[in-house]
């Protein structure tokens, strides 16, 4: 049973809003300014796997578990405050121990010291394989890179160490992938600065996906987890992750179909919408006429790569669209 979190439950605490995320950036510092940090900060949405179905934290009052991460690296730092404890407290950290990037600090000077090096040292790890340009409330352009990774990538189990959290706090479901099973690949979303000579990177998200065989010698693509971090959604860079991933998938003679993992309402929407809208720049959708014969929908999603199940779908949608 759940205690309700207000008045009269000083004592229980809603772990959702006790944890506080921030991605912490270096800025640079001006003539006006001594060099300092940005700070971008939200709670997770998922805390159940974590701290149980209800997720309730017991036995403080006034808590706050801070997982602060330099906006690149993703290194980190935990604390926690607190007005009061009774003695018999639910245990934080080592609750939170297995879930947490076992690089970890908990030495805030340190972490400072770590962010302002990592604004100038760090660099995505993996191949380029794109990028695009987003103007954000109308100031100059920011560059936006993908980077293509496996967990043979250089530093990239170390990254993804730091980083899965995020896919367990945002998406419902999620859980750890096996970092020993070499057929995982990922892309990285990152957002590259550059100021005053200075170039540094912010994570924006990222995507993991999963070949499973398909016969005779082919694979099916599937998107397992795909997260864009919250402060950056809403802005078109999941389209623009989405595109990426479709278009390389497209271009890789192996691959024979793209689906997804368990996709949800906001997923499935973004796919919905990213689909049309290239199934239509292809003219699929020219001369629509009904019924839409199962053949017609198998040649489609043979030529596309996509499920049937999905271009079926767009077909309604395209259908719907027509009778408006
Ligand atoms: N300014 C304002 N709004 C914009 C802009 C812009 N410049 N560009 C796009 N938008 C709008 C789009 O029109 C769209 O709105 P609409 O649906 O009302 O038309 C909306 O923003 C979302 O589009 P994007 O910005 O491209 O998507 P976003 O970057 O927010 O990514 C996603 C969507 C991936 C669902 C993200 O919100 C997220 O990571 N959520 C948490 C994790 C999650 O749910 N992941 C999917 C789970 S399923 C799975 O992993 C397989």
């Amino acid at each position: 049973f759940k205690i309700p979190i207000g008045r009269g439950a000083q004592w229980v605490e809603s772990s959702n809003e006790a944890v506080n995320i921030r991605l912490v950036k270096a800025s640079a510092g001006s003539e006006y300014e001594e060099e300092g940090e940005d700070i971008l900060e939200f709670n997770p949405l998922f805390t159940y796997p974590i701290f149980g179905e209800n997720e309730q934290i017991f036995g403080y009052k006034n808590l706050s578990i801070n997982l602060e991460y330099a906006s690149g690296s993703l290194a980190s730092c935990f604390s926690m405050s607190y007005d009061d404890k009774k003695p018999t407290a639910d245990k934080i950290y080592a609750t939170m121990k297995d879930w947490l990037p076992k690089d970890i600090g908990d030495n805030h000077d340190i972490f400072l010291e770590t962010v302002q090096r990592d604004a100038k040292e760090f660099r995505p790890m993996g191949n380029k394989v794109g990028e695009y340009r987003l103007n954000r409330d109308g100031l100059e352009d920011n560059v936006y890179e993908f980077y293509h990774a496996t967990f043979q990538t250089p530093r990239f189990k170390e990254y993804h160490r730091r980083i899965q959290l995020f896919a367990i706090f945002f998406i419902e479901g999620a859980s750890f992938i096996e970092e020993d099973d070499e057929k995982w690949e990922a892309l990285l979303l990152f957002e590259k600065e550059s100021a005053g000579g200075q170039v540094s990177y912010n994570i924006i998200g990222y995507a993991t996906m999963y070949p499973y065989y398909c016969y005779p010698d082919q694979t099916r693509m599937r998107i397992s987890q795909f997260l864009i971090m919250p402060p950056y959604q809403q802005q078109g860079h999941g389209s623009k992750m989405y595109q990426e991933l479709y278009q390389s998938f497209l271009r890789r003679k192996e691959i024979r179909e793209m689906n997804v993992e368990d996709p949800n309402e906001e997923f499935s929407d973004l796919r919905d919408k990213n689909d049309m809208r290239y199934l239509d720049s292809q003219n699929v959708f020219k001369d629509l006429k009904t019924p839409i014969t199962k053949d017609t929908i198998d040649n489609v999603a043979k030529k596309y790569k996509l499920t049937a199940r999905q271009v079926a779908r767009c077909f309604e949608l395209a259908l719907m669209k027509k009778l408006d």
